[in-house]
């Protein structure tokens, strides 16, 4: 039997997204399941999907929104995406996601009822903590850190209290991986 090839393409701003796809890529490895992990700020012309047995795709969350590229590959292969035989897979890394009180509101509206808006319905998904980095070597301008500052008030429950936060659950992450094998 030949070896199962699954494409992770994701779009990240800080770092959080590209991370969890390098950490699922090393699971999938680790089970036999060849990983090619994209950066669709690098790579984003595909014809179609012939090339893999499932597909995962990821974006970090800014303001509610996904990134420009996942955007626009997400609409430019919508007919590929739609008609995918195989595992399909999404997942986000957002700070709410981090918080019980919203995980579950930002993982629906974050995923599938973004997709919805692509006619794209999706069954395999979640939603991840990110990373909050308020230090000198952040890639945050100083108006994201204030945007960030602000939204994270106590009316959202994420006070953030340090200058590097990684709200990532990597146990949350491994099950994800695991679980997305499973559908084969
Ligand atoms: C300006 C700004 C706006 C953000 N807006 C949201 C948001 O609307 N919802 C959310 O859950 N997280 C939000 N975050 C947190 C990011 O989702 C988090 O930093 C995550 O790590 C982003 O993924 P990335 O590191 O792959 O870019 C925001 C962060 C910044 C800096």
């Amino acid at each position: 039997m030949t070896e199962k090839k699954i494409l992770i393409a994701y779009g990240t701003r800080y770092g959080a997204t590209e991370g969890v796809a390098i950490k699922i890529a090393e699971i999938f490895r680790d089970n036999n399941v060849l990983a090619e992990v994209v950066d669709l700020k690098e790579k984003s012309d595909f014809d179609n999907f012939d090339n893999y047995d499932g597909i995962i795709i990821a974006s970090s969350i800014k303001i509610g929104q996904w990134t420009r590229h996942v955007k626009n590959f997400v609409r430019n292969m919508r007919l590929e995406i739609q008609k995918f035989a195989g595992p399909f897979g999404f997942y986000v890394c957002s700070a709410y996601a981090a918080l019980d009180k919203q995980y579950a509101k930002v993982k629906e509206e974050y995923i599938p009822d973004k997709l919805t808006e692509f006619g794209i319905s999706i069954d395999y998904y979640d939603a991840f903590g990110g990373i909050i980095d308020f230090s000198e070597s952040s890639k945050m301008s100083w108006l994201e850190k204030k945007i960030m500052k602000l939204a994270g008030n106590q009316a959202n429950g994420l006070t953030v209290k340090s200058d590097y936060t990684d709200l990532r659950n990597w146990d949350q992450i491994e099950k994800f991986a695991l679980g997305f094998l499973d559908l084969f």
